[in-house]
């Protein structure tokens, strides 16, 4: 047998390579191999050595947790659903420079006021950590800080039973063990790195938090190695020329995923945004054509998101479809849809589409709050006034109901909303949830607007089909508007 001496090692899809190529053949990233020691020859198998048997246990009973560790926060602590648990390890991801040593600064400096917490940096001197707490106005509290990156002179720190109750690694791809050869950031050094600190986090009891960098594609370098070993991965996203950031679990052992926390980027460092829904759509204009307000649902909370729209006239022979916050492919499925099915012409058209904001919507449901946006840019005739809009699409062009209508049409509701644009309750019986419920919006004072179809939609502005009757309220009430009650 050949033994290798080195591998290749993809820095994005952490595959090992035996040779190196320009082109990762697992990922098809370009330029991300690179040559790494083997950590340890490849396992021998059992062998004839005995293994101690394993114990096995029914699921009732079990000790009861020690308390998790809230941190005051209640955006962050939303977002770890309800605070960091004990023996816990917790990703932070997030581009560089979009606030994550900010943030946890905030959130340790708030819970140290209740427990012991060390805030370890890799990347920054004391004095410009020292800076930072002051610009902060934070340099009063009792935050251990220091700065480290050897992974075995942290946990000789730390071992014992003196530990802090949090620990703050910031980041990762600085950390190195010194018995693997390979450079800090290398896929070898962050496992390792990690590996040893959740098992000393597991050990000594503390709540430890890791802060990961992600690289341009998306993922955290030494990528995704990271997501499975950790408890909880929250990532830190926003647009840098956004004063807006948003902190989203997309995995929680302990609490619910998809769960977001708001803050607000200040000169003082991040705030709280206790209402998001009132920030997104601060700025939204019931007079101007191309806009609609979506009823989105970000985890557990409901939140009204303004989806903006342009099109435009192109002289290229294939126009331009640009999308922020929002999935291209998608988008080029509901113009689709409104070409093939309402006959919509988008055509030749350049066409741009917005969520304000800075926000990232992932559900299908915006889908109707698309097509809304589009075909008021299209006519040229603003949405009724006071409308929200949500539902999914389908390729006959059908709109498909969505989970927690009733979350949405109260978060409209308490907006001072006046309508919503919702898809045909189809099949409501037989379906347990349902059973015994009353109809959707029965409990709402909106002027409920159900849609069968795409077309339906269109039909809904005031000058597609009726020349300016007096708003869609009249039209809507004649025969869609189901009364309450
Ligand atoms: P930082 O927390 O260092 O980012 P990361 O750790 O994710 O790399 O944040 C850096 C940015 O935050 C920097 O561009 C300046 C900005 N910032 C503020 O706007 N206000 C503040 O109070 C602080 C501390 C930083
Ligand atoms: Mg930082």
């Amino acid at each position: 047998m050949v033994k290798a001496k080195t591998l290749y090692v993809c820095q994005h899809c952490g595959t090992f390579q035996p040779k190196w190529t320009g082109q990762c053949p697992a990922c098809n990233e370009w330029n991300s191999l690179v040559e790494e020691q083997p950590a340890e020859s490849a396992p021998k198998g059992l062998g004839a050595r005995k293994g101690r048997k394993i114990e096995f246990v029914g699921l009732k009973g079990g000790e009861k947790q020690p308390p998790r560790r809230v941190s005051g926060n209640a955006e962050f602590d939303r977002v770890t659903g309800g605070g960091l648990v004990p023996g816990s390890a917790t990703l932070v991801g997030g581009d560089p420079g979009i606030g994550k040593s900010t943030l946890l600064m905030q959130i340790v400096a708030e819970m140290s006021t209740k427990m012991r917490c060390a805030y370890i940096s890799g990347e920054e001197a004391i004095d410009q950590l020292r800076l930072r707490a002051a610009r902060l106005e934070l340099a009063n509290t009792l935050i251990g800080l220091a700065v480290a990156t050897s992974v075995r002179d942290i946990a000789a720190t730390l071992e014992g039973a003196n530990a802090p109750s949090v620990v703050i690694i910031d980041s990762i791809q600085c950390m190195y063990v010194d018995s693997i050869e390979s450079a800090p950031g290398t896929v070898s050094q962050v496992r390792t790195s990690a590996q040893e600190l959740i098992r000393l986090a597991k050990r000594a009891g503390f709540a430890l938090i890791l802060v990961g960098h992600v690289t341009k594609e998306g993922t955290i370098a030494g990528p995704r190695l990271l997501e499975h070993m950790v408890d909880t991965v929250l990532y830190f996203e926003g647009d840098p020329s956004h004063q807006f950031r948003i902190l989203r679990s997309v995995k929680n052992r302990f609490g619910p995923a998809d769960e977001i926390g708001v803050f607000e980027m200040m000169e003082t460092g991040l705030h709280e945004v206790p209402n998001p829904s009132a920030l997104f759509i601060s700025d939204y204009r019931n007079d101007v054509s191309g806009a609609s307000v979506f009823a989105g649902m970000e985890g557990t909370r409901p939140m009204l998101v303004e989806i903006q729209s342009l099109i435009a006239p192109s002289a290229q022979a294939t126009p331009r479809r640009a999308v922020v916050g929002w999935d291209s492919s998608r988008l080029a499925m509901i113009m689709a849809v409104l070409e093939a099915r309402c006959g919509v012409a988008l055509g030749g058209n350049e066409v741009y589409l917005n969520v304000a904001g800075g926000l990232k919507i992932t559900e299908p449901a915006a889908d109707m709050a698309v097509a809304a946006a589009l075909i008021s840019s299209v006519i040229g005739t603003p949405l009724p006034p006071a409308t929200v809009v949500f539902g999914e699409v389908g390729l006959a062009g059908e709109a498909r109901a969505v989970s927690q209508t009733d979350a949405r049409l109260k978060e409209a509701e308490k907006l001072g909303f006046s309508r919503a644009i919702i898809p045909k309750a189809r099949m409501r019986k037989g379906r347990a949830e349902d059973k015994g419920k009353k109809t959707v919006g029965s409990d709402t004072s909106l002027i409920i607007i159900e849609i069968d179809h795409l077309s339906d939609l269109v039909a809904k502005f005031p000058s597609a089909e009726h020349n300016h009757v007096s708003g869609p309220t009249t039209h809507a009430s004649s025969e869609d508007t189901r009364t309450t009650g």
